[in-house]
């Protein structure tokens, strides 16, 4: 079953086709986030403007990818589109878009969960099977949540964050830092790499590692990498490196925590942070340490794209009619679509 999706919650307009959930035949991402790097920060407005300005040119692409691999258009069987959460004007232009295709097409839309999109990254061309019950930390830049994955359709909340998500505190430390203006978790984590030695070690705050819980903080964090650099003069790359491992301490001391309480078989990752190559190597220790299975989907599949939300439409297949699929900014990980 081909499924076309479509993905603009934020500043990426995305079109792709999936077969099967797991077959990724083609996929094309457009971004504006060089816009929001000289503005310092996303504006709403200029995100939505960039997704008007990309949607067809971007639809377009996708359809001659598909046609040039020796697929017709009829042989899309439905289409899928992100409905939340993210930004509302952009959310709209994917949806609007989606509901023409649809209608052109004459065949139904699926409306899907973006951060369900996250997880469904592990299951693109993955080539291994993997065996529930499996315990996914979703790390973003909006959100950072423990959920546990009993199976397809099948998911329970176990934890989240009570402030910032860890993309966002990445984010912020990186701006704090001088290092960039708008999304800097690859940029601080590259400046991390460059440190030989980690001579401020344990200095920065672990937040709520052993509270009871699976839950996280992270904006204490931010605060305290402030505290730091006013005081001292400690090089960036040492602040850096420091942070990146309070960030990484916590996310995997919770993670394996849940696996051993629930007794889960695997660890899936998935969020633009999971592009992050020392938490990849850590959770991949731990891993290896609790003897259960591993997927951490290819850092492509962890930034925003249409690839996952095709693959989730595949698997949580909800039908609606079209007029009761509405943009929901603040849809959360459980929320139904
Ligand atoms: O999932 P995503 O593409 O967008 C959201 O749905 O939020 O995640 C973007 C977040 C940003 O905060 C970005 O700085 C962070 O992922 N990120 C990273 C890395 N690559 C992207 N954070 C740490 N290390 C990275 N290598
Ligand atoms: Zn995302």
């Amino acid at each position: 079953m081909l499924i076309l999706a479509i993905e603009t919650s934020c500043d990426e307009t995305a079109c792709a086709v999936v077969e099967d959930g797991v077959k990724e035949i083609c996929s094309v991402v457009a971004s504006s986030k060089d816009f929001h790097e000289k503005t310092g920060g996303i504006v709403p407005e200029v995100a939505a403007r960039k997704q008007v300005e990309f949607i067809v040119p971007v639809i377009d692409e996708t359809f001659k990818q598909l046609l040039d691999k020796g697929f017709t258009k009829e042989d899309i069987a439905a289409v899928g589109v992100t409905i939340g959460p993210g930004l509302i004007g952009s959310l709209i232009v994917g949806i609007e878009a989606a509901k023409a295709l649809s209608l052109a097409l004459n065949r139904p839309l699926i409306p899907v969960n973006h951060l369900l999109g996250h997880i469904y990254a592990n299951f693109v061309d993955n080539g291994v099977k993997i065996e529930f019950p499996a315990v996914v930390l979703v790390v973003s830049g909006g959100h950072t949540d423990l959920v546990l994955m009993k199976g397809h359709n099948n998911f329970e909340f176990l934890g989240g964050t009570l402030d910032d998500a860890s993309g966002e505190a990445f984010d912020k430390v990186a701006r704090l830092l001088g290092l960039s203006k708008y999304l800097g978790g690859r940029i601080l984590s590259e400046a991390a790499e460059k440190c030989e030695k980690n001579t401020i070690k344990g200095k920065l705050p672990r937040p709520m590692i052993d509270s009871d819980n699976y839950d996280f903080s992270f904006s204490g964090l931010k605060t305290a990498v402030k505290r730091l650099v006013e005081n001292e003069a400690t090089p960036t790359e040492v602040v850096a490196r420091e942070f990146e491992n309070a960030v990484v301490d916590v996310l995997v001391t919770k993670t394996s925590k849940a696996v051993k309480n629930i007794n889960a078989k695997t660890i899936l990752l998935g969020g633009g942070v999971a592009a992050n190559k020392y938490l990849r190597q850590e959770v991949e220790i731990e891993a290896k340490k609790l003897g259960v299975g591993l997927h951490i989907p290819p850092s492509r599949l962890c930034t925003d794209n249409a690839v996952v939300i095709g693959s989730t439409a595949f698997f949580n297949q909800v039908r609606k009619p079209l007029s009761e699929i509405q943009p929901n900014p603040s849809l959360g990980i459980m929320d139904l679509v």
